[in-house]
């Protein structure tokens, strides 16, 4: 299983692939070895669609020495194109949409014993998923789950909307339910994901809960110690979320809020309906309400039309919201979306070039001074395991989401377990520091009080 693009996708490939063991067939490490290889592809810009072929074209001499292998294709590209895949890699044997994810077996199944591709895209409004699968958790202490699929905002980069359809929320008790189930199967910590979460319910007939009210049902569940949540939409945030984040103590003090761009006439070419001055408002009104708040976000780089004047607003933005981190992109013109007819005022790429790393400066020089400021403090870890670079050491990660790496002297520390750990020393991607104990309880963090405006 290869998974390309976001957390949604992640968490499709663990539905597929708690489906694909369930069926009998067992995990491999190396595609030379599979008799299944599955694809779970992203469309979200250019590159994510050349991945996915680049991948295929190095599968191709697997399958030529071992013909029974089959190939399967699915997630955003696979909605996009269906059939056109095969125009361009003839040797897949199955294909599957979004919102099809629970037919990867019967499709496999059918291509092997009918000797020709097996397709089956979703088309039409409808459940977004298959969200009573089994997955298969690639951690036991952390899920992540889905509120929300589709999108009804209509940014113009944005390709989403047109592949993922309508925004379909779970119902409140479903997902209340869900998170139960996984806090019993030793789950402390949970990721809600949508497009949009902030218009979580409401497309729901029933009760209309809000997306603060699920934050505050989840927030409550018995062994659940950390929720968090992505993506919010700055144009729908609401008082009553920035409320149960501050009020909540499960709720860990994170916020991702994609910026896009912070020059006023961008953001309203993009169709994100808020101002840079609203925007930065909020970012205040919510750093005011919930102590200690991580806040990162996403920007694109050369949007089309972007002048140099509108960039420097990005750049003062950034530097005005001093973000813990940003993932930064350079625009990438998606078939079928609004911003296409822009294409004449598209960026020359050395500029565009040019404008990212002058970006990048301002968000990394941010980042190292959040992260120093954490030195000299004592975070609450969740330990992940060996760190990746020096296995002599656990990596974790505190309630603001970032990497600390951490010496455990005794070997008594065990994945998914949390401890408190004094920070020493700040890098720009991560954070150092010393083990102080192994916390068994949460703590319980001060309440403040939160007006609406
Ligand atoms: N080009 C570049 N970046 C894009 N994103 C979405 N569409 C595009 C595009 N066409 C970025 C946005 C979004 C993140 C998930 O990907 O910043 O928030
Ligand atoms: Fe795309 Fe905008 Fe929807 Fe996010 S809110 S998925 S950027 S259309």
């Amino acid at each position: 299983m290869k998974t390309f693009g976001c957390q949604m996708n992640e968490h499709d490939s663990e539905r597929i692939m708690g489906e694909l063991l369930a069926q009998g067939l067992v995990a491999v490490d190396d595609p030379g070895d599979a008799d299944v290889v599955v694809l779970n592809t992203c469309t979200i810009r250019e590159n994510a669609d050349n991945r996915l072929y680049g991948t295929l074209g190095h599968l191709k001499p697997l399958k030529e020495r071992r013909p029974g292998m089959q190939i399967a294709v699915g997630g955003c590209m696979a909605q996009r194109d269906g059939e056109g895949i095969l125009a361009r890699a003839p040797y897949v044997d199955a294909i599957w949409g979004t919102h099809n994810v629970t037919r990867a077996w019967d499709l496999l199944e059918a291509a092997r014993t009918g000797g020709a591709p097996a397709i089956e895209i979703w088309d039409g409004p409808g459940e977004g998923g298959a969200f009573d699968m089994p997955a298969r958790r690639d951690v036991p202490w952390g899920a992540w789950v889905t509120i929300q699929t589709g999108c009804n905002n209509s940014c113009a980069f944005c390709i989403v909307p047109a592949v993922r359809g309508k925004e379909v929320s779970r119902p409140l008790d479903d997902l209340v339910a869900e998170v139960t189930r996984l806090a019993a199967d030793g789950v402390t910590e949970v990721t809600l994901l949508g497009q949009n979460v902030n218009s979580y319910g409401r497309d729901l007939t029933h009760r209309r809960p809000l997306f603060a009210g699920l934050l505050r049902a989840v927030g409550e569940i018995d062994g659940i110690r950390r929720v968090r949540y992505t993506s919010p939409h700055p144009k729908d945030l609401r008082p009553e979320t920035i409320a149960a984040m501050a009020e909540v103590p499960a709720v860990c003090e994170h916020l991702h809020y994609p910026l896009q761009s912070g020059s006023d006439r961008v953001l309203a070419a993009m169709h994100r309906g808020y101002t840079a001055e609203r925007y930065l408002r909020q970012l205040r009104d919510a750093r005011a309400a919930i102590a200690d708040l991580a806040v990162t976000t996403d920007i694109i780089v050369g949007f089309p039309g972007e002048t140099e004047d509108d960039f420097e607003r990005t750049l003062e933005v950034a530097a005005e919201a001093a973000f813990d981190s940003a993932y930064t992109f350079i625009y990438s013109e998606r078939p079928g979306t609004e911003a296409v007819a822009l294409a004449h005022l598209a960026v020359a790429a050395d500029v565009v070039a040019e404008r990212f790393d002058r970006l990048r400066h301002v968000i990394d020089r941010a980042g190292m001074r959040r992260h120093e400021e954490r030195v000299g403090r004592v975070e609450e870890a969740l330990v992940e395991g060996p760190s990746k670079k020096d296995p002599t050491v656990l990596s974790g990660r505190t309630r603001q989401g970032k990497l600390v790496h951490f010496a455990d002297p005794d070997g008594t520390l065990r994945e998914g377990a949390y401890a408190d750990v004094s920070i020493t020393s700040a890098a720009p991607h991560f954070l150092r520091g010393d083990l102080l104990q192994v916390t068994a309880r949460p703590r319980h963090r001060v309440r403040i009080p939160v007006t609406a405006d």
